[in-house]
């Protein structure tokens, strides 16, 4: 008999992950959970998209997967109003965005800061939005990747938590790139969700604190400045 004190992963620190799409990131989260790296009960994957390829992943990996559709709310507000209960149905530890395009609402981001994070893929501060690889190439970069970074109500702007880099060379496209930092994310996005599920990472008067330090991606990125 499973009762919810027996259930497989209960006593794990929680997490619900927010999804638009192809849900790659998301996979890597499943796998680290299956493959013991990540300590972590996955509760619910939820994506604003019924069609998100992301939502078979989570069935086929016995998570509870979620649809909660913008288009059948009439403002941003009544959408992000449905959004929350559904997460807060999981009393998560911590929230995950990992390719969940929509932008949420003020209200959405201070009922769950200090527990909510992002994966976008760019050196943040550059390039915050969409398109980041076009830009990064138009822009002449000669070094691009990806951050991990507490959402805060400004889009894309919340304290960087960890970050990648990888070498922009001769003849990159957009899609060249993209695999290339997307292999980074990859990487990226479960060393941070491990760090904040044991209890390493916090977010602290509006700053990223990795065992009670400023984090070195935080760090290095104000070196480069
Ligand atoms: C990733 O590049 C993520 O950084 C961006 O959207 C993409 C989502 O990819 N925000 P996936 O759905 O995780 O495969």
């Amino acid at each position: 008999m499973t009762t919810a004190g027996t259930e497989p992963g209960a006593g794990r620190p929680s997490l619900v992950v927010l999804i638009s799409g192809r849900g790659s990131n998301l996979q890597t989260i499943l796998d680290a959970i299956r493959d013991g790296r990540l300590n972590a009960k996955l509760r619910a994957v939820i994506s604003n998209n019924p069609d998100a390829p992301g939502l078979e992943r989570a069935r086929r990996a016995g998570i509870p997967a979620e649809v909660v559709d913008h288009r059948n709310f009439p403002s941003r507000e009544t959408f992000d109003a449905e959004l929350r209960r559904h997460i807060d149905r999981h009393a998560p530890a911590l929230v995950v965005l990992a390719g969940f395009m929509r932008i949420l609402s003020d209200d959405f981001i201070r009922h769950f800061e200090g527990r909510l994070l992002n994966i976008h893929p760019s050196l943040l501060p550059e390039f915050p939005g969409l398109n980041t690889h076009a830009r990064a190439l138009a822009a002449g970069a000669r070094e691009h990747g990806a951050s991990v970074h507490f959402v805060t109500p400004a889009v894309d702007a919340g304290p960087v938590v960890l970050q990648a880099r990888v070498a922009v060379e001769p003849g990159d496209t957009p899609v060249t790139l993209a695999a290339r930092v997307l292999r980074e994310e990859h990487r990226i996005l479960p060393e941070a969700i491990g760090w904040f599920l044991a209890g390493r990472l916090t977010l602290s008067n509006g700053q990223a604190l990795l065992d009670g330090r400023p984090v070195p991606a935080t760090a290095n990125h104000r070196n480069s400045q």
